[in-house]
């Protein structure tokens, strides 16, 4: 078929023809938006998943639907990275900007733009001029605390928000990578919005890590959340994600060149993008028949290695590799012990620590609640295997 119109996404954040199988989420999504809205509490909620399961889309598409209701929402990704706050400061800057500038509320705007100013200068980032005459807020926001500025911050627009008629909302993808000074921050926001009947809520998305980063930030910071797994699809869904947007563009597919599908992919959103889009260029006629399917197979696998699982494999040492080698051997429906992996590579658990450490710090691992380990990458014991024969 021609190139030119492939309706199929594969790629990161890429959003999708069909989002398929997400509406309970959007649901609550919109329930939280909503009912904050209405000056009514509902907890915050995170989005808890593997690599290319849909997280990121999904985000996109709460704080879409919020915005439109009437939400100044924050979207931001979390990198890691000295710049992180500086992107928080702008991001809050833009969404400032976008509240009503009515005289009713002009004060409590002018007042979190100014505390917005302390918090810059307190932490020396660049954010570029505010452009009006503000207001001192004077010691707010200038501690030098990460968590008390923050969350002072924070509140101070969720103050003007609610003057206006609106709602804070913060969007934050890749959660697991704030600093838990961060993370505090957001949460104490949050305890004290709950208290004070602020509209602030939190969108939150990541890795699994995101529980035990919650733990760690505050005792009480686990009650604050609703979470919500993120997972693969089932096989209805897959079949509306590929089907729809092929028929909306005069393809069709047979039905067990879905099950087809869906046994290779097990549902995974990236990996059905992948066969979507390349079923799409090979498609000579119409309906795609499960043979087709399995000729596309090996180009599908391809790019996947080239584009999804190479990117996390480059900046990964020789021992990291060869840890990540052996964890392909164990099932990979349970959580595997790092004694075990130890045994197998005849090497002492203690040597073994900094290499998993260095394995979760880099999110190519994780440890789920119940102890041990997994890959933060679906299907990735098969990429292992063959990228590095026994
Ligand atoms: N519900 C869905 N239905 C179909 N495709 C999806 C869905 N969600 C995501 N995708 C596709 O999956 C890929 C990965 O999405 P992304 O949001 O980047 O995942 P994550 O943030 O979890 O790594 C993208 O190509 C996207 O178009
Ligand atoms: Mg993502």
């Amino acid at each position: 078929m021609d190139r030119l119109r492939n309706p199929f996404t594969p790629g990161a954040g890429a959003l999708p023809p069909e989002l398929a199988g997400r509406s309970a989420i959007i649901e609550d999504g919109r329930v939280l938006a909503g009912r904050t809205l209405l000056g009514r509490y509902e907890k915050s909620l995170l989005l808890i998943g593997l690599r290319g399961v849909g997280k990121t889309v999904l985000l996109k598409h709460l704080a879409e639907d919020a915005r439109r209701n009437g939400v100044v929402a924050v979207v931001i990704e979390v990198r890691n990275a000295e710049s992180d706050f500086e992107e928080l400061a702008l991001r809050v800057k833009e969404a400032l900007c976008t509240i009503d500038f009515a005289s009713s509320v002009k004060s409590s705007v002018n007042h979190a733009f100014s505390v917005l100013r302390n918090f810059v200068k307190t932490f020396s980032l660049n954010i570029g001029d505010f452009g009006i005459s503000l207001e001192t807020a004077q010691g707010i926001a200038t501690s030098g605390k990460m968590e008390l500025d923050l969350s002072e911050m924070l509140l101070a627009c969720a103050r003007a928000a609610k003057e206006s008629g609106k709602a804070m909302g913060l969007y934050v993808d890749e959660l697991q990578n704030f600093q838990i000074e961060a993370m505090r921050g957001i949460i104490v926001a949050l305890h004290f919005a709950a208290q004070e009947s602020l509209p602030l809520y939190l969108v939150g998305s990541g890795l699994p890590s995101i529980r035990s980063l919650v733990g760690k930030s505050k005792t009480y910071a686990e009650r604050m959340f609703n979470y919500s797994d993120i997972g693969a699809l089932c096989r209805d869904d897959v079949d509306l994600a590929i089907t729809m947007p092929m028929n909306n563009n005069g393809l069709d597919i047979a039905p067990d060149a879905i099950d087809e599908v869906f046994a290779r992919t097990r549902g995974y959103p990236y990996f059905l993008q992948e066969y979507g889009y390349q079923l799409w260029n090979a498609a000579e006629g119409s309906p795609i028949s499960a043979d087709d399917v399995r000729r596309t197979a090996p180009v599908v696998q391809d790019r996947l290695d080239s584009n999804f699982f190479a990117v996390r494999f480059e900046r990964i040492s020789s021992r990291e590799k060869e840890f990540l080698r052996a964890m392909a051997e164990f099932p990979q429906n349970v959580a595997i012990q790092t004694s075990e992996v130890a045994r197998r590579l005849g090497r002492d658990l203690s040597t073994l620590s900094p290499v998993r450490a260095s394995l979760i710090r880099k999110g190519m691992i994780y440890s789920p609640e119940y102890g041990g380990i997994a890959y933060t990458v679906p299907m990735f014991a098969d990429y292992m295997k063959r990228m590095l024969p026994a």
